[in-house]
This record gives structure tokens, sequence and C-alpha cells, in this order.
């Protein structure tokens, strides 16, 4: 009888092709991630066909790496990212996926890659809060380059979406606010860079958005927009300003759902929760403990799909050979 559950994850969503490993949906055993900022740089962002071609050529050399230490009889099914994200990149890795499942003779699931997002926070090493361990119900944040969803997980599969952005993403708004101060792309590692020698004692406005967990980010990316162009102000202090503006809202309104819904925890994940400014201001304030993953597992990568697909085998949940991408996929 086999004790131990090795899932193989496959991510290519956006600009990020990705393998990984993982064993009973905590122990990466390989995570492997070649990213394509360098190529995307260049246009200030992700051009979406440049994008999937990238992945066709990266995508055989990116699982090959991922199972050097492991033999295919030893993995048990493959879990692969069928949305959301740009539909040529997710054709890529969905049709890698059903190859390799058919000709391995192994079952296949499509995993959400919201979802595959917050189980960054059951992988190892744990994440950082109290004992590193999952509590439910639990409130979950994604800050996302495409999303700031906050959603209430009540156990596994088991979402209800309480807020999302009306407009831009935490993550798009950092790239956007990046471009605007010409700091380059990504622009959310950029913004935390150049902020970490600034002051934020410049005003810049907070959507509350009183009454709803919505998010919005837009008039804040205008009001920087007019800063800048006024000028007279350092990149470092617009920097620092715009980041805490940012941070105060996701962590208020995060705060606020969790005492209204009374959860045992808050989890972090996406891009956007690498930032230091966003989890020193969490710890500093939440009633309730938060779970961060490490900056690596924050952003995209393929063992929090392998780690999510574990949780879906458990629950029977399998994929048929006609899995289709769902670029606009939403979670709960
Ligand atoms: O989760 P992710 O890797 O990809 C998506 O699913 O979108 O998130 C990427 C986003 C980008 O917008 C990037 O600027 C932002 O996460 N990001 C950060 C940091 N690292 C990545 N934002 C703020 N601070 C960071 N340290
Ligand atoms: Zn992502």
């Amino acid at each position: 009888m086999r004790t131990k559950t090795k899932i193989l994850g496959i991510e290519t969503s956006c600009d990020e092709t990705a393998a990984a490993v993982v064993e009973d949906g905590s122990r990466i055993i390989s995570d492997v991630v070649a990213s394509q900022i360098d190529i995307h740089a260049r246009y200030g962002g992700v051009v979406p066909e440049v994008a999937s071609r990238q992945h066709l050529l990266t995508i055989i050399p990116v699982v090959s790496q991922a199972m050097t230490e492991i033999s295919w009889q030893d993995i048990n099914g493959i879990a692969v990212t069928f949305g959301p994200g740009l539909a040529g990149s997710l054709l890529v890795g969905v049709n890698v996926a059903k190859a390799i499942a058919l000709a391995k003779k192994l079952p296949i699931t499509g995993v959400n890659h919201l979802e595959a997002h917050i189980y960054a926070n059951w992988l190892d090493p744990p994440p950082a809060g109290e004992n590193g361990r999952v509590k439910f119900p639990c409130l979950c944040l994604i800050v996302s380059g495409g999303h700031s969803d906050l959603v209430l997980m009540k156990g596994h599969g088991q979402f209800e979406k309480l807020g999302r952005t009306r407009d831009d993403a935490a993550g798009e708004a950092f790239d956007k606010a990046a471009r605007i101060l010409d700091l380059g792309y990504p622009g959310g590692p950029a913004i935390e860079r150049a902020a970490r020698s600034g002051i934020p004692c410049l005003p810049l406005p907070r959507a509350w958005l009183k009454g709803s967990h919505d998010f919005s980010f837009s008039g804040l990316k205008t009001a920087l927009w007019h800063l800048v162009h006024k000028g007279g102000v350092s990149v470092a202090d617009v920097a620092a300003s715009f980041q805490l503006a940012i941070v105060d809202v996701l962590v208020a309104k995060t705060i606020e759902a969790a005492k209204q819904l009374k959860v045992e925890q808050i989890l972090l994940s996406g891009g956007v929760a690498a930032n230091k400014t966003l989890t020193r201001h969490f710890l500093a304030s939440s009633p309730v403990p938060v779970l961060i993953p490490p900056p690596h597992l924050c952003t995209d990568n393929a063992a929090m799909v392998a780690a999510c697909g574990y949780y879906h085998f458990q629950a029977g949940k399998i994929s048929g050979y006609d899995l289709d991408v769902v670029p606009s996929l939403s979670l709960g």
C-alpha cells in the first residue's frame, strides 16, 4: 500500500513556466520556476502572445527538471492550472498535463490559480504566523497581479467570495505606479526597493468603500500620476507613500472582515503578500493569527498547484480529457 501521495503540479497561467512535485500536499520534493520577467520587462508588462510562445519553449525542460530526482512510477496524479489567466498561456500547461496524463496513465485535476495561491499556506516551510498550521474557518486575502480577493474558507474546497477589486488589482496598481515612476517591471518589488529610502509623508487617497468588502485602487493611481506630474517630490517618498496607502487599505479592510466573521486565522497569498511592509502591518495589527507563506511561494509557482491538487484528489475531484481553459475563472 502506498503511504505517500506525490503530485506533479504544472503552472503556466501568466509569465512563469513552473513545475513541481509535492508529497502529501506539503513537502516540496522539487520546485522549478522559469520566469519570463526579463523578456517582458522591455515591453513594460506581459505581452500575451510572447508569453504563450515562451511557455511552449520552456515547459518540457521545466517538467523534466522537476522530475530529475523522482521516477514517474512514484507520481500519483497531475494538477494543472486551468484558469484564471491568459488563454494562450493556460492552453500550453493544460495540453502538456493532458499528454503526460495519457502517456503515463495518471489522473488529472484542473486547479483554480486563485485557490492554488491559498494552498501556498499548506506548504513547507510552514508560513510565518502562529505555529504555521491552518485552522478553519479562515479569511483569505489573495493579492496578485490580477486579483485582490477576500475569500472566506470554511474547509478544503469550500470558498465564499466576500470582496474583490472593482478596478485595478493590488499588484496591477504597483505595476502601473512603477511605470509612472519609471522604476521598471514588475512594479511591486521595484516600489518596495525604492520605498526603503523614502518617507511615507505625501497625501494620497484611500478608498475605504465602507459597508463593502470590495477594494479600489485606480483613484490612488490617478492621484499618484498628478503628484508626480506636479513635480518637486522625491521618487522614494512617492513610492513609500503609495505603498503605505495600499497597505493601509488591505490591512484595515481584511482585519475588519476577520472580526465581523469571527474567523480563526487570516491567510495571505499572491505576489503582493511578498511585500514586507504589508506583512509587518498585518502582524502588528491583527487580533487573529496571520499566516504568510515565504516570498518565493507567494509569487507564481507550481508547488502551490500541486498542494491544491492533492486536496482535490483527496475529495475525488478528477478532471476528464475534455478539461478546457477558463481565462476568467473566479473563486467562490
Ligand atoms: O501572484 P503573482 O506572482 O502573479 C499573479 O497571479 O498575478 O503576482 C504578481 C504581482 C505583480 O503585480 C507584482 O508587482 C506583485 O505581485 N509583487 C509585489 C511584490 N512582489 C511581487 N507587490 C508588492 N511588493 C512585492 N514585494
Ligand atoms: Zn498568481
